[in-house]
């Protein structure tokens, strides 16, 4: 990671102490997760606000990928309150804040409503999108250069009313209760790995197409 403010990094290591299945995904996701950082901030997303829409095309862009998992009924037995979780509305209403619409011609999402889903599959992807919240911190401070927060532009960045690192911790300890075996557990990894490429891949439609424009 690349600026980890003082408490977001206390909280990753009470966090780390308490969950290897998480220590596991963080390490089996390092790699890909410097490369997206580094990809995202390259663009400058908070350098104006045409740079932010084009930030906020590709978060909603994932999360749409992953809409059907928050509202599926079985990953919603095994992490309860899942569906409460699901920022997709926040990032619409950011969106909508700035003017914008959510970009008309996208693929199909990775996952579709309605299909039975790979679990261990899904709870990787799920770590990954959850996750990003944790490091939102320091993007929701970035958002307020331009004028933004939690009520105008950067929702989908601000904290749970319950605190962000209470948040991350009540969904860890959910993800830690599900009972894995290790072929499954390497399932959960490639899909949160998974996750983060489908999340530079729609930084790659969105960023590139703006700085195009005239950048
Ligand atoms: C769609 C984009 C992103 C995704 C999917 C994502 C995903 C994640 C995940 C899964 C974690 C939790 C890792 C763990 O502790 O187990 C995390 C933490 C973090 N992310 Fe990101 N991230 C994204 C973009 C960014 C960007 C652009 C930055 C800033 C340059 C950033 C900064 C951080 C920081 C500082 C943490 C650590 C917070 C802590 O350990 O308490 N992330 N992110």
């Amino acid at each position: 990671m690349t600026h980890p403010t003082p408490s977001a990094a206390s909280s990753a290591a009470a966090l780390s102490a308490t969950s290897s299945r998480r220590a596991r995904l963080k390490n089996a996701t390092r790699d890909i997760h410097e490369r997206l950082d580094k990809r995202i901030m390259d663009f400058q997303p908070f350098a104006d606000r045409e740079r932010y829409t084009a930030f906020l095309q590709t978060q909603y862009a994932l999360h749409r990928d992953v809409q059907a998992l928050f509202v599926d009924p079985a990953l919603n037995a095994l992490l309860p309150q899942l569906a409460e979780r699901s920022r997709l509305a926040l990032i619409e209403q950011d969106l909508h804040d700035l003017g914008a619409a959510p970009p008309s011609d996208q693929p199909a999402p990775s996952f579709t409503f309605a299909a039975q889903h790979h679990v261990p599959t899904a709870l990787g992807w799920l770590y990954t999108v959850e996750g990003s919240n944790i490091g939102a911190a320091f993007l929701l401070k970035a958002a307020g250069r331009l004028g933004l927060d939690g009520r105008l532009g950067a929702r989908h960045l601000a904290p749970h009313a319950d605190g962000r690192a209470a948040h991350w911790r009540d969904f860890i300890a959910q993800l830690d209760d599900v009972q894995l075996s290790p072929e499954e557990e390497s399932h959960v990894d490639a899909g949160a790995r998974a996750a983060f490429a489908a999340a530079l891949t729609h930084v790659e439609r969105h960023c590139k197409a703006s700085r195009q424009a005239g950048r």
